[in-house]
């Protein structure tokens, strides 16, 4: 892939100070990018950056924070100029609810982060958004192939879908494209809060079921961003990144 547009450009990824976010941000910054990585923990802002190549940003701020938002959005482009390529890859652990333990004000809290945090940060930077830049969303293979139990996650992804298409025809006059990327099951810290065993098997299984035989590694995801981001010519496309998961 040739990445050599983004030289200069200015990525932001939020979410970008772990797996795959992180993933995406060093990617862009080897591809000679300028990137600034947001999340909402300032340890975890200051950790990306000793981790990522010298010159790059970082801001902590709540994304289920609008107007925390907004301001942040403010003060990364007076400090680093217009946004060229965004990234929204912040989530967070999903609890999977059987229909009998459905708890529906916990099932709406999950769509704060996932889907209102991505509308707010299209909202709060699309007037800070380059002519011919790009949006990349985050979602997952739940919308295609859900499991028992999945209602919430599978909606939260297919609302990311059906935004993702939306966002992409209403910026197309700016010629901003708009696409989001679904992974499968990747090895990530998402699922550190696991016991390590669970943790484990829960990628063997993965492996087992995929036709590839493995589950992702955050790097495989990454250059599916940095893919978005360069294409001149894919907007309102949902990418699967999962090995073949959908596909067994
Ligand atoms: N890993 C997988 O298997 C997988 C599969 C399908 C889809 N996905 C989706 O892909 C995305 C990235 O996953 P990942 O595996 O890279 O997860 P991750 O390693 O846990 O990274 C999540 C990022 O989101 C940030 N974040 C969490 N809450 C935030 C908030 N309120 N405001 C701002 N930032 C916040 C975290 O930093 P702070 O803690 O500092 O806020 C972190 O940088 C998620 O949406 C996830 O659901 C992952």
């Amino acid at each position: 892939m040739n990445t050599s547009s983004l030289r200069s450009r200015h990525v932001v990824v939020l979410g970008g100070t772990s797996g795959i976010g992180l993933a995406t941000a060093r990617a862009a910054a080897e591809a000679g990018a300028v990137v600034t990585v947001v999340s909402s923990n300032p340890a975890s802002v200051e950790k990306a950056l000793a981790e990522l190549p010298e010159g790059a940003h970082g801001h902590a701020v709540d994304l289920t924070d609008a107007a925390a938002v907004d301001r942040m959005f403010a003060r990364l482009v007076a400090e680093v100029g217009p946004v060229d390529h965004l990234a929204y890859t912040a989530g967070e652990p999903l609890a999977l609810m059987s229909l009998d333990e459905l708890d529906v004000d916990r099932a709406r809290q999950f769509f704060e982060l996932r889907y209102f945090g991505a509308l707010g940060a299209v909202r709060a930077a699309a007037p800070h958004l380059s002519d011919g830049g790009s949006v990349t969303l985050t979602t997952g293979t739940a919308s295609a192939r859900p499991g028992p139990g999945w209602s919430v996650a599978a909606s939260i992804c297919g609302a990311t879908e059906a935004l993702t298409r939306a966002l992409a025809v209403e910026l197309a006059p700016r010629r901003i494209r708009v696409n989001a990327i679904a992974p499968g099951v990747v090895r990530s810290p998402l699922w550190a809060s696991m016991p390590e065993a669970d943790r484990e098997q829960l990628y063997r299984q993965s492996a087992a079921s995929v036709p590839l035989g493995r589950v992702g590694e955050v790097d495989d995801v990454a250059s599916a961003y940095l893919f978005t981001m360069v294409n001149p010519f894919t907007t309102g496309t949902v990418l699967t990144v999962d090995g073949g998961s959908v596909l067994a």
